[in-house]
């Protein structure tokens, strides 16, 4: 039995899915098309050619995964909301099937006793809006901020708080900068406006949020950086990887300005995208929440590639997940209380929004799935969170990546993130010794909650 850790009262525990990886059902109810079917459908973009056209055919077995959530007692439960459902040309009214799909979720949701967290963008753009020039197109943050209001309508009565973006330093270094996830376009430092743009529709959609009286969040990836050596090479290409990955994102919306970006040979008009007013218009609506995805910490040495002034080194004698990823737990109370040390009173109460490992997971012969490896990588992990706490870091709650087993972006269904195993032939789900590992400790900690 998992022992409670010391964390604060009303500490919420969850887990997050995204819509592309797990709805399917991509060309019902009025779906448009998104981004993600344009790339998936492109030779050789995804392993072995794998899509979401059906990922965890979540779209129609909805009751069943929230009572798998249920049987976890969750408190909260974030996924995000396709906005091709909801828009499927980009621009115009609601569809109404799309928003029905997500009334129907948040009312079993709350029926089963959980809060739902809504993410508004988790990268699939409407591809009829990457027509027009995706993130890197300014427009795109005024229709981002339509479909916000036109979703918060719908929802916003049962719906508390919502995340307007999710990571959109990968959003934009993998789809924009180096082209391994949709829209696919390899720019380089050309991508900077995708970031801007992001940014500024945060900042309107935060405002259509906050004019209902909705709580506002963004979930960014942030990784600890360390250099590779002392030598002031390494400790420069840390410094400006760092400004490049965690306060790219962060510094506009919690202190109003970019950060120097200069060791990139970038202004801070981010390639002549940023127009005044902007940042004052990002960081209007203060954040009641900074969703922080970690994990693991990034190591850094000077650059060997002209063209970068940095290069990123590898994390040696540690433990690796199956996706080759370093296992460094300690590295979220670093984090943490890096971000509390940077931002002090201008950091928000955090909640851990993706946290989580993927293991090469098979039913044994006996159907059961056995994962020790993900319970240790929780486990650690929250020790780590809790520490955290305990060094005075503000953090409300955990929702662990990921439910299911689901579609692992460039990598298809090989990496399997889920407490609950997927078989994708038949659509079985079988939840893993984690599952009931994770249900274990949500109970032990209800337990002391409620004396
Ligand atoms: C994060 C993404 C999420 C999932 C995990 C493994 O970067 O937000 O969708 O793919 O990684």
């Amino acid at each position: 039995m998992p022992q409670p850790l010391d964390l604060p009262q009303g500490f919420r525990w969850g887990v997050s899915t995204a819509a592309y990886q797990i709805e399917g059902a991509v060309d019902e109810d009025g779906r448009g098309p998104s981004i993600w079917d344009t790339f998936a459908a492109r030779p050789g973009a995804v392993r072995d050619g794998h899509t979401g056209a059906v990922a965890c055919d979540h779209y129609h077995r909805y009751p069943e995964d929230v009572a798998l959530m249920q049987g976890l007692g969750l408190d909260g439960y974030r996924f995000s909301i396709a906005w091709p459902r909801i828009r499927p040309t980009g621009a115009g009214p609601a569809n109404p099937a799309g928003l029905d799909f997500y009334d129907r979720l948040v009312d079993g949701l709350l029926e089963a006793g959980i809060t739902p967290l809504p993410t508004l963008f988790h990268w699939d753009l409407p591809q009829a809006l990457e027509d027009g020039g995706g993130w890197l197109a300014r427009d795109t943050a005024y229709r981002f901020a339509e479909y916000t209001a036109l979703v918060a309508d719908r929802l916003g009565d049962r719906v508390p708080a919502w995340i307007t973006l999710n990571e959109p330093f990968v959003h934009m270094v993998y789809g924009y900068a180096m082209g391994i996830h949709a829209p696919g376009r390899a720019l380089m430092l050309d991508a900077l406006p995708a970031a801007h743009h992001q940014l500024l529709g945060h900042g309107l959609a935060a405002a259509v949020l906050r004019e209902r009286g909705l709580d506002v969040m963004i979930a960014n990836n942030l990784t600890p950086v360390r250099p590779a050596s002392s030598s002031e090479a390494d400790q420069a290409a840390a410094t400006a990887y760092d400004a490049l990955h965690n306060r790219l994102f962060t510094d506009p919306i919690l202190l109003g300005h970019y950060p120097d970006l200069s060791a990139f040979g970038v202004g801070p008009d981010l390639g002549g995208s940023v127009r005044d007013g902007d940042l004052k218009l990002i960081a209007a609506t203060p954040l009641d929440g900074l969703g922080v995805n970690y994990y693991n910490p990034t190591r850094i040495a000077a650059p060997t590639d002209p063209g970068l002034p940095f290069a990123e080194a590898p994390i040696e004698g540690v433990p690796r997940t199956a996706f080759d990823w370093p296992v460094v737990p300690d590295g979220l109370r670093e984090l943490l209380t890096g971000l509390r040390d940077r931002y002090g009173a201008a950091l928000p109460p955090v909640t851990i929004t993706e946290n989580g490992c993927s293991v090469a997971d098979e039913p044994a012969a006996d159907g059961t799935v056995s994962d020790p490896d993900r319970i240790a990588y929780l486990a650690g992990h929250l020790d780590a969170l809790a520490a955290a706490v305990a060094e005075g870091v503000d953090v409300r709650g955990y929702f662990t990546w990921s439910l299911l087993d689901n579609f692992e972006w460039a990598e298809g269904y090989h990496q399997r993130f889920g407490l609950v195993h997927v078989d994708f032939e038949t659509q079985r789900r079988t939840p893993k010794a984690s599952y009931a590992w994770y249900r274990d400790l949500i109970a032990a900690h209800r337990a002391v909650r409620e004396g």
